[in-house]
């Protein structure tokens, strides 16, 4: 069975005392904004600057929710030495967090991650247990270009060697489409997605849309049937928008 991941990526925002507003909020809005009683077959997952994985792993448990979890937004592949400014797995499973997002477009664009680290920083996750998201996705130029299935398909094929699929998440993230409120059409994003599992040797990868999602265009992306969740980044700081994204009709 694929599980639905409804996940956050707050990128550089938020300090300490913001993600406290944030959490002390969230609660309520999810559950003003639940469509009934009990639709918990859905994880949350909430993505922040490494300053407040420790804070918020003695927050967030007081919540009280079963299926609201902490990520990174990096890893890398050496269990430590001399890689100023780099966190590693071990450091991340001292704090009990269990994801971590890995080669956002962010990443390989501004400080030069490759599908070789990409692929270095999956595979040392998993050896400490982290489930990574992997994101891939085309630039506007090679989507006009019409190189955007060969694209995917070359970053898939570097980026999972050795990786297991069976603790994996993948992001289909179009960079033209993150942070530009340009979505990609809801059934664009599910024929990319299809041929991105079509490409894996595990059919039950859960694999995300992200790009511009809103709480006015989740409930579209997520009727999808090749979608299994969603990375946000913009609309995840705002609770109430949020809550209301992962409570998707
Ligand atoms: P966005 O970012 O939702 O702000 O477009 C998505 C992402 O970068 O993961």
């Amino acid at each position: 069975m694929r599980k639905i991941v409804i996940a956050g990526n707050w990128k550089m925002y938020k300090t300490q005392s913001e993600a406290k507003t944030f959490f002390s909020e969230f609660p309520t809005h999810l559950k003003a904004t639940a469509p009934q009683a009990a639709v918990f077959d859905r994880q949350i997952l909430i993505c922040v600057p490494y300053t407040n994985l420790s804070l918020l792993q003695t927050v967030v448990p007081a919540i009280g929710h079963a299926n609201l979890h902490i990520g990174a937004q990096n890893v890398h592949w050496s269990e430590n030495g001399a890689f100023t400014g780099e966190i590693s797995a071990p450091m991340l499973v001292e704090l009990g967090i269990k994801y971590a997002i890995v080669g956002h477009s962010e990443r390989r664009q501004f400080f030069g991650e490759t599908d070789e680290t990409v692929n270095k920083r999956l595979k040392a996750a998993q050896a400490y247990g982290i489930t990574p998201i992997l994101c891939v996705g085309e630039s506007k130029q090679q989507r006009d270009t019409n190189e955007t299935e060969s694209w995917i398909f070359s970053q898939l094929a570097a980026d999972l060697v050795d990786v297991d699929q069976n603790n994996l998440i993948i992001a289909y993230e179009p960079i033209w489409a993150i942070g530009t409120g340009d979505t990609c059409a809801a059934n664009e994003a599910n024929r990319v997605i299809g041929l991105i599992r079509g490409r894996l040797t595990n059919p039950n990868v859960t694999i995300q849309y992200g790009g511009s999602v809103k709480s006015d265009n989740i409930d579209e992306i997520m009727s999808q049937p090749e979608i299994d969740g969603v990375l946000v980044g913009g609309a995840s700081l705002d609770p109430a928008g949020f809550a209301r994204i992962v409570n998707y009709h």
